[in-house]
């Protein structure tokens, strides 16, 4: 192929990729609900705002607030210091302002059906003032009793709707979706009865996260991975999801959770089904969704013994000392609530037969890492013997580091220069930041502007909730059953109990550095 003919396809092909990233969706309204809450400040108006400087959002657009408290003298100045921390925005810029002006409270109590119907004229005027065209995204930012009993009343006061061809309401729903098998499918059942499965996005903030999206660009964009992603080449996969970070105030929440609950079984078993899935037919909603449904049904049931659970002490944090769990406020000084999980587990497929996984979450651990680390196997011989124990062949290791210093390293061993053949394990190191600057993005963009376009792809589906819960339920039913004895089991600032390392020393390995 002549060079000029080359050159133009791939521009073509080029355009078209820009083209498809940027889709403005239709004209719309964001309706919040619970926007007195942390999340819309610090997360959700920030990325409102980001997508509105790229040019994303559409000309008719509008966010309203609604809360039960009246905060609506205050409400735009806090959602403005928001974007301007959280967002790494100047509060002079100009384009704030303009995205200010489209920024509206609302309040009612969430059983009050007068209040709905309220809304709904409040929202309705806003069409007629914004040209937002009765298109909607309600988002349910909520504690999650509230979940089912919102989304009843959208339909009761016609809210989700539409009108007119073309128009639609979609709704997002907060984690976290369930507490077990069974409340999960009730209030997908509930939800359902109201909503069709193409208007619920079920967020899960780290699908969100570029890292996490570009581990499926990894594997299949690229043609020298694959081919060695399976049971011949990898030796085992770890993933981690360690925080530093206590429980931030959220004790009522964190004890009827746990670590578990919080992150284990919905952003871990997440990456985790990136990591393992086999190629979709294409990035489409449904084949990812079939793909990753099918990696979460391989999953043999979890043993209780494969599975160790810990509480923080007190300890030092980045050198400061920090308390306890049990002494946070509003904590039960005896509680038994886990704020750390490791487990082990066999997805029993073609692909990864024998090839264990190992997973563990915590708070209040050395640092705030989230990383995916592949051990492959060893060389079938090895050739350079050394007696220096350091210079040992080492198995090559894949890490993707989700956060922070977003990046991919490889580990590999090399010749150390010398008369001697000795090898030492180096590194290679994709970086993200240095490639692609740093971002301001805090992940919600992306997932915002899928909603909005009714994208699914990167959201929870009913059949994925229901799997993973499937899998984890059994393991809090037998903890329950068996409360721990030796809680609180870490230091804070450790890497979590010592049974924890047991678990992979049983299989004569160890947690990988962070
Ligand atoms: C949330 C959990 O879903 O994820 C929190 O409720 C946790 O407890 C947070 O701290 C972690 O998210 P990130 O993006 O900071 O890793």
């Amino acid at each position: 192929m002549p060079n000029e003919v080359k050159h133009a396809g791939m521009q073509a092909g080029f355009e078209h990729h820009i083209k498809k990233q940027e889709r403005v969706p239709d004209p719309c309204i964001v309706v919040i609900f619970g926007a007195s809450g942390d999340l819309t400040k610090r997360k959700l108006l920030p990325a409102l705002f980001h997508l509105q400087q790229e040019g994303l959002l559409p000309e008719g657009f509008a966010v309203v607030g609604v809360a039960r408290r009246d905060i609506s003298a205050k409400f735009a100045a806090d959602m403005e210091d928001g974007i301007v921390k959280g967002g790494g925005v100047e509060p002079t810029d100009p384009k704030l302002k303009k995205f200010m002006e489209r920024v509206k409270y609302f309040t009612t109590n969430f059983d009050d059906d007068a209040g709905f119907e309220k809304l709904k004229g409040f929202l309705e005027d806003i069409d007629k003032e914004l040209g937002t065209k009765g298109n909607r995204l309600f988002y349910l930012a909520v504690a999650p009793e509230y979940f089912a009993d919102i989304t009843d009343r959208l339909g009761k006061h016609e809210m989700t709707t539409s009108k007119e061809p073309g128009q639609w309401m979609h709704v997002i729903i907060e984690k976290p979706f369930g507490t077990d098998l069974e409340s999960a499918r009730k209030l997908n059942d509930d939800i359902n009865r109201v909503l069709h499965e193409d208007q619920i996005f079920r967020i899960d903030h780290y699908l969100g996260k570029e890292t996490v999206q570009n581990i499926l660009v990894f594997r299949f964009g690229n043609g020298i991975f694959e081919p060695i992603w399976n049971r011949n080449f990898i030796d085992h996969v770890e993933i981690t999801a360690a925080e530093s970070i206590g429980i931030e105030g959220r004790g009522p929440f964190y004890e009827s959770a746990g670590a578990l609950r919080d992150v284990l079984q919905n952003h871990v078993m997440e990456v985790l089904s990136f990591v393992a899935m086999e190629p979709p037919d294409s990035f489409e909603s449904a084949s990812v969704r079939t793909e990753k449904l099918k990696v979460w049904n391989a999953i043999d049931p979890i043993q209780v013994e494969d599975t160790v659970r810990g509480q923080y002490g007190p300890g030092r944090v980045d050198g400061e000392r920090v308390i306890g769990y049990r002494e946070e406020d509003r904590v039960d000084p005896d509680s038994n609530t886990e704020t750390f999980v490791a487990m082990k587990l066999q997805i029993e497929n073609w692909r990864w037969a024998g090839v264990p996984i190992y997973l563990r979450a915590g708070k209040r651990l050395a640092k705030r890492v989230t990383e995916v680390t592949v051990v492959f196997k060893q060389p079938p011989l090895h050739m350079f013997k050394s007696d220096d124990a350091k210079s040992q062949v080492q198995p090559n290791v894949l890490k993707m580091r989700i956060q922070p210093d977003e990046g991919i390293s490889l580990m590999f061993g090399a010749k150390v220069p010398g008369p001697t053949t000795n090898v030492m394990p180096v590194e290679m190191h994709f970086s993200y930041a240095e490639s692609f600057g740093k971002s301001s993005a805090n992940g919600y963009e992306r997932l915002l502007l899928d909603a909005m376009l009714g994208d699914g792809t990167l959201f929870a589906h009913r059949s994925g909730v229901e799997a993973t819960w499937a899998l984890m339920t059994p393991i809090l039913e037998a903890w329950a059953k068996r409360p721990p004895n030796d809680f609180p089991n870490y230091e804070a600032g450790s890497w979590g109990p010592p049974a924890a390392d047991a678990l992979l020393k049983r299989d004569r390995r160890k947690w990988y550095k962070l």
